[in-house]
């Protein structure tokens, strides 16, 4: 049975009726070190959840009879319902052309991520393809996966560019993002946050990956107009920008100039880092922190440093530097799933006090799985993270992730209406399905 999927712009007043169990994670944020058990979580039992012209109005029981001149109202019965936050992937690579199906079998067979990179497969396997198609082809493909997210109860999806791999091709990537969510269509996706990550991978065009994002650079002015327009027109949040600080991949010097200009533009930044090696990413994600004077109660309106995203060789110490200094951690267990490596444990990050959250990494390659509910579920069982980090990790903490804590990730009166429904009646109702099919109703 398919999620219904309400947009508040159509359906101005709904009631969710009598549910058995709503988690607001309204306290998360105020809760120290109890993350293992489901305190801050702040379920409220058998009662309703009230949305109002876009904005959760009320929270409690029987808000029918006690609230006068609710007017015209649709009421979800939700006795058989738990209720949660709409749930957030913070990060994604959901556009894209062509397969790579192949290495999926390679690497079940024992091949690396990185030979298969080096024989000319990942990343630059996707680029070839997604060059030969149109900005419009490139937008539909976009789209298939964006409304399967939206069913499975992602309301906000943070999608990256990555396989154009020269100024001309990301800008083509990104415009396609944004021709899907200005077509007439746009209301049957989740809300778009997009990351620019023109330096992916080395570029064909460019000899040396210095003089690719020298060119990066200079292309920086136009793409950060782009994403100004985007945000005017009401079709996305404000771009970020994104780097894979790697071996193999770019160094920490590369990534401090690229992300460096992207924070002068005022663009929020995000790393790829620290997955096959301590690449450096944690520590420059420090220095440029530090440089902004961010802090964890203070981060500005916009040209932050968001997130370290890995992780799997962040040494506890460069946790617990980025955790003062209001950077977030994103942890990718379908990534080590696919690949065949390591995956982070959670004693590391809970002990260092970083806001983790938890994404899909959905890519052709390296995650080739659309699924939160999977990625969250990997995080349970091979993390370690206990069932309330991970469902605050693809809440609360994936809203902070995107610098959107203040108005999406818990259910709190006065915050954006966006909602998930599922079969259930407790907590642990969260996976009886591990793919999500249990989901009944979203509402963003
Ligand atoms: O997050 N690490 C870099 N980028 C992706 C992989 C993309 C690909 O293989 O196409 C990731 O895993
Ligand atoms: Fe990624």
């Amino acid at each position: 049975m398919a999620a219904k999927i309400w947009s508040t712009k159509k359906h101005k007043k709904i009631l969710f009726k009598n549910s058995p169990c709503v988690v607001t994670l309204k306290d998360w944020d105020s809760l120290e070190n109890d993350s293992l058990s489901q305190k801050g979580l702040s379920v409220i039992k058998n009662c309703d959840v009230l949305i109002n012209d876009g904005i959760i109005s009320d929270i409690g029981e029987d808000l029918l009879n006690k609230s006068d001149n609710l007017g015209e109202i649709e009421v979800v019965d939700s006795s058989k319902y738990v209720i949660i936050p709409g749930l957030i992937d913070c990060h994604s690579h959901p556009i894209f052309a062509g397969s790579r199906a192949n290495e999926t079998v390679l690497k079940s067979q024992g091949m690396t991520y990185e030979e298969i990179s080096a024989k000319g497969g990942g990343i630059v396997a996707t680029m070839k393809a997604t060059r030969k198609v149109t900005t419009q082809e490139l937008s539909e493909l976009y789209k298939l996966n964006a409304i399967d997210s939206l069913a499975r109860g992602i309301v906000i999806l943070e999608a990256k560019t990555g396989y154009g791999l020269n100024p001309v091709q990301e800008r083509k990537m990104l415009e396609a993002l944004y021709e899907a969510h200005s077509g007439k269509d746009a209301n049957e996706l989740p809300l778009l946050c997009p990351t620019y990550l023109g330096p992916h991978a080395a570029s064909p065009e460019y000899r040396g990956l210095d003089n690719y994002i020298q060119a990066l650079v200079e292309d920086l002015p136009n793409i950060a107009a782009l994403g100004e327009e985007a945000v005017k027109k009401g079709i996305s949040f404000p771009l970020a920008a994104d780097i894979f600080l790697e071996r193999n991949y770019f160094t920490k010097e590369q990534s401090e100039r690229w992300l460096g200009a992207a924070l002068q533009h005022g663009l929020d930044v995000h790393i790829h880092s620290d997955e096959f090696s301590r690449s450096g990413g944690a520590e420059l994600a420090a220095e440029l922190a530090r440089r902004l004077e961010q802090t964890a109660s203070k981060r500005r309106q916009r040209g932050r440093v968001l997130t370290v995203d890995h992780c799997q060789y962040s040494t506890e110490s460069d946790l617990g530097r980025l955790a003062l200094l209001g950077v977030g951690a994103v942890a990718l267990p379908t990534t080590s799933f696919f690949s065949k490596i390591p995956y982070v444990d959670a004693k590391r990050f809970r002990a260092s006090g970083i806001k983790v959250a938890i994404g899909s990494d959905f890519n052709p390659g390296s995650s080739p799985m659309n699924n939160i509910w999977f990625s969250s579920y990997l995080a349970l069982s091979q993390c370690g993270f206990s069932l309330a980090e991970v469902i605050a990790g693809v809440t609360i903490n994936a809203a902070f992730a995107l610098g959107l804590e203040r108005i999406y990730g818990s259910l709190e009166i006065g915050k954006k209406a966006a909602l998930v429904a599922f079969d259930g009646n407790c907590v642990e109702d969260f996976y009886s399905s591990l793919l999500g099919d249990h989901v009944r109703h979203v509402v963003i």
